[in-house]
């Protein structure tokens, strides 16, 4: 697995039932995620009261409606899609399926990794995305069965692959398939220690990008931690003109970008986020 025990840093204390310590560098960081909980991860974030199909106004929706309405541009399309830091999750997948030949997913966690496969190969007691995805069929409005698009991602999730956004070569060495997008949700800021490290790993990442290839990026903003069962994950606060920056310097033009606001029925204790953003920005034709 990445990112083991022996990254952990020198010196660093652990006192049994304190708060994790400060997350001084990147391999603090790696440490913190050995504990990450996938199960508790989905709970916590990808059902009830987050995940409210019955209004738009809730957050699940609201991250659904701004992807299904990125790829209804018509503008975002080819023949390979990376999804930077998976997770355990497929959903922000579910409209990128239709305009992508294959579909490759990543994480740093073996963990995630394998809730994926398993997902892919419709293990049992695999999180159950079926409210998720016939809610993204009845948003695009094309009439499509959700089986239908359930089979279709299956089918495009051919490679799920190790990644860390904190190397130059995000995917290692041997990875030189430049994607024509990219997408990532929650990754970056909550992977980063600070603003510099969350903008090289932005930089690092958009190498795996074609140029004038897009990027759909979605994240938590003005958050400092998030739980997953035992491990209390570190994130670096963003506000929507830090995400600007980083984007701008890293040679994105911005075609558009969204702020939802965390209402308080949805501040239930998992973390202390103050909304989310989402931003559809494309690659410069020259870096
Ligand atoms: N995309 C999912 C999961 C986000 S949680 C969602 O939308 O919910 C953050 C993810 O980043 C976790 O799955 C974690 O394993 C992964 N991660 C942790 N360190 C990373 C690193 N250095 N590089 C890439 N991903 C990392
Ligand atoms: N949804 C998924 N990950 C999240 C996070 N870290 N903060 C807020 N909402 C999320």
């Amino acid at each position: 697995m990445l990112g083991g025990s022996s990254r952990c840093c020198a010196g660093q204390q652990r006192t049994p039932g304190s708060d994790p310590p400060a997350m001084s560098s990147i391999a603090a960081v790696g440490e913190s995620y050995q504990k990450f909980n996938p199960r508790a991860y989905l709970q916590n974030n990808y059902m009830p009261p987050r995940a409210n199909f019955s209004s738009e106004d809730c957050v699940v929706p609201w991250k659904l409606r701004c992807l299904a309405d990125a790829f209804a541009t018509g503008d975002i399309h080819g023949r390979t899609l990376i999804d930077i830091g998976s997770g355990p999750t497929i959903y922000q997948l579910l409209s990128a399926c239709d305009h992508f030949e294959e579909i490759i997913a990543t994480d740093y966690l073996e963990v995630n990794r394998e809730v994926l496969r398993r997902w892919v190969q419709d293990e049992p007691d695999s999180f159950d995305w079926s409210p998720y995805i016939k809610h993204v069929c009845r948003i695009e409005g094309k009439g499509e069965q959700w089986k239908e698009k359930e089979q279709k991602l299956r089918g495009k999730l051919r490679q799920i692959l190790p990644i860390d956004v904190h190397q130059p070569e995000p995917l290692g060495s041997q990875f030189c398939q430049p994607a024509d997008a990219l997408v990532s949700t929650f990754c970056l800021e909550a992977v980063s220690p600070d603003r510099p490290s969350f903008e090289r790993a932005l930089h690092n990442v958009t190498t795996l990008l074609q140029p004038r290839g897009h990027f759909l990026l979605i994240g938590a903003l003005e958050e400092t931690f998030y739980l997953a069962g035992e491990a209390k994950l570190s994130v670096v606060p963003v506000s929507e003109p830090d995400v600007r920056e980083a984007l701008s310097k890293t040679g994105y033009h911005i075609h558009d970008f969204r702020t939802y606001l965390m209402p308080p029925g949805l501040k239930i204790g998992v973390d202390d986020v103050s909304g989310v953003f989402f931003v559809h920005a494309q690659k410069a034709a020259v870096a």
